[in-house]
């Protein structure tokens, strides 16, 4: 674990606002913890039977698509579209970036896809479930197969770190105290946090507090996370840490993401693939990886929004400008 610690002693990661939460939300009960997990007879994954939520909790499979948009049109009640004909996959294991200047709808997006917006158009599976199905009957059940830490959001202040990862497992979980305790140890300890158990949020650092509000995102063990604009806040150093320590969960736990961004760097280290967005098309304009994207994409949007410091300027070009090493 000490990967994802790193920087936690380096002193450089001054204290930033407060750190963001994440709701009680998450479980993905593994696959052999499950009671009905190795049923041979299980419902399929996208099992949509009337009334139905699909499949009982504990039998959906990990290799199952975290993450499924068709054709969703998002905005709020009343208002615009924002965005129009919104689709993509996100696969598990992989860092999907939804980025896009800011107020285009990236965050609109990410509370759609949480549940916390309906869309009037457009479909969205999680783990092959459909988010909506029975007008949202299901809507509780599907919440804990991923975790969110929103932007802004925070811990709660006057609990210690322990006791806020503890939290989820108390309130969705059988599990005895003791066993509460050590799940929520671990969880720390994979965010590089050993040692801050009883620590309150206050007495730490922004990027201490983020570290700390992903692990409570990890307490039920989902197999997806939604962070929206994580580096928001942070010096590049901490960042830096951040993004190390998201690819590191993606890899050995094969843990998926949705990361919400508009912080090249942090794009360039961490996504795989990219959904990007645009605020005078109303929808995707790009999709791929950022290397794709921003070197040889060819698409006008995609450029723009990679290149924005300026056509002069290397800062738009993580890596250096290309060619510019051979000028
Ligand atoms: N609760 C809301 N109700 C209505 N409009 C909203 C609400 N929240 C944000 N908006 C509007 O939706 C647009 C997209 O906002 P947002 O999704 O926050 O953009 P981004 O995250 O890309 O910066 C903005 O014009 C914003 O003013
Ligand atoms: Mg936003």
């Amino acid at each position: 674990m000490s990967s994802a610690g790193d920087n936690l002693t380096s002193g450089a990661d001054p204290a930033g606002p407060p750190g963001n939460s994440v709701p009680g939300a998450s479980v993905l009960p593994g696959p052999a913890s499950g009671p009905a997990a190795a049923a041979p007879d299980q419902p399929p994954a996208n099992d949509r039977s009337p009334g139905g939520c699909g499949p009982p909790e504990g039998t959906v499979p990990r290799d199952a698509c975290p993450l499924a948009v068709s054709s969703l049109d998002v905005g709020y009640p009343g208002g615009p579209v924002l965005l129009k004909d919104v689709s993509f996959t996100v696969r598990p294991g992989e860092i999907v970036g939804i980025l896009g200047p800011s107020g285009c709808g990236k965050s609109t997006l990410l509370r759609h896809l949480v549940g916390l917006e309906r869309a009037a158009t457009g479909e969205i599976r999680l783990f092959g479930r459909d988010l909506w199905a029975g007008g949202g009957a299901c809507l509780d059940e599907i919440r804990r197969l991923f975790g969110v830490m929103y932007q802004g959001g925070a811990l709660f202040g006057d609990l210690n770190l322990l006791e806020n990862v503890a939290m989820p497992l108390r309130e969705f979980t059988t599990l005895r105290p003791g066993a509460v305790e050590t799940a929520a140890r671990l969880k720390l300890a994979l965010v590089g946090l050993s040692g801050f158990e009883y620590y309150q949020p206050s007495s730490l650092s922004g990027g201490m507090r983020k570290r700390a509000a992903i692990a409570r995102a990890l307490a039920l063990e989902p197999g997806l996370l939604f962070l929206d604009e994580p580096s928001a806040g942070l010096d590049p150093v901490t960042s830096a840490g951040l993004d190390k320590l998201v690819r590191t969960l993606a890899r050995n736990l094969s843990l998926a993401f949705v990361v919400v961004t508009h912080e090249l760097t942090s794009v360039m280290a961490t996504v795989d693939r990219a959904v990007l967005l645009d605020k005078k098309k109303r929808g995707v304009v790009a999709m791929g990886s950022p290397r794709h994207l921003a070197y040889e994409s060819g698409i006008p949007e995609a450029e723009a929004f990679f290149r924005r410091a300026g056509p002069d300027d290397s800062r738009g070009w993580p890596g250096g400008r290309p060619g510019a090493a051979e000028r």
